[in-house]
């Protein structure tokens, strides 16, 4: 098996609600491995999303550890934690978190501008990804000008620009209809044959099915972990995702 990319140790999450805590990750222990497509399943409120973003370092944990390789993300203070978010996780949000009044082109620039100075070399990668995005001719256009799915194509060329070592997507088709949804699957896939490490969070059995391992989450535990066989295709991945989706609760 590859090398472990991102460990959770005993990891907790609770929100303070008024006078309540409400415990929403109970004692997470999860590796996950360097090229690696992993989805987490689970019903809503289970805490998908919340798990994504402690293991991105979007949230930080009440208990336990977050480690991104060797690096202790659970330790570090703010400013540490931007470093080394930009250097290892590229995000996509369902609802594509694009500025309003930056052009596409603009948008994918942002992450890269934090990080480097050369703009001339930036903005070429920029293109080259907007090329292979499909999304080339709307270098000018503003978010509210295009489709749900050019716009989360654009928020994929945004997330991957830095050449992050892990692409975190949570529910990233869960706002496209069908065709938009198979060419950002269609993407992701790609970038994972290329060595990509991805984990991505869906309710979707089909969109599960590019992974290699299902993670599910019940109450903030892990119930149940899925590898897929090597030569499996997406339609035995299929059968076997709803045979042991079966009397779970999602
Ligand atoms: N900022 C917050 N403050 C208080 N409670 C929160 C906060 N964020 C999440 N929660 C609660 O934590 C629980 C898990 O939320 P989370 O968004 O992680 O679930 P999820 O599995 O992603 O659900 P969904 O499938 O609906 O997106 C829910 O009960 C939610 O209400
Ligand atoms: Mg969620």
């Amino acid at each position: 098996m590859s090398e472990v990319i991102i460990q959770a140790k005993a990891l907790y999450k609770s929100y303070q609600t008024g006078h309540t805590e409400v415990p929403v990750i109970n004692g997470i222990n999860l590796s996950l491995h360097r090229g690696d497509f992993t989805v987490i399943m689970g019903s809503s409120g289970s805490g998908k999303s919340t798990l994504l973003y402690l293991l991105s370092g979007l949230e930080v944990p009440s208990q336990g550890e977050i480690w991104l390789e060797d690096k202790p993300v659970h330790s570090m203070d703010e400013a540490m934690m931007t470093l080394i978010r930009r250097e290892y996780i590229g995000f996509v949000f369902q609802d594509f978190n694009l500025v309003p009044n930056l052009t596409f082109l603009e948008n994918i620039l942002i992450p890269a501008y934090l990080v480097k100075n050369d703009r001339s070399v930036l903005k070429a990668k920029a293109l080259d990804l907007m090329t292979k995005m499909n999304i080339l001719e709307l270098v000018d256009r503003l978010p509210s000008e295009v489709s749900g799915g050019q716009q989360q194509r654009c928020s994929m060329a945004r997330a991957i620009i830095n050449d992050p070592k892990v692409v975190m997507a949570d529910e990233p088709t869960g706002n496209l209809n069908s065709s938009s949804s198979a060419a950002v699957l269609d993407i992701l896939t790609e970038l994972n044959q290329q060595g990509q490490s991805i984990v991505m969070v869906t309710h979707e059995v089909k969109s599960a099915c590019r992974a290699n391992r299902i993670i599910f989450l019940k109450d903030g535990q892990i119930e149940d972990d899925l590898s897929f066989a090597d030569d499996q295709s997406i339609e035995e991945k299929e059968v076997t995702l709803l045979q042991w989706l079966a009397g779970k609760d999602w």
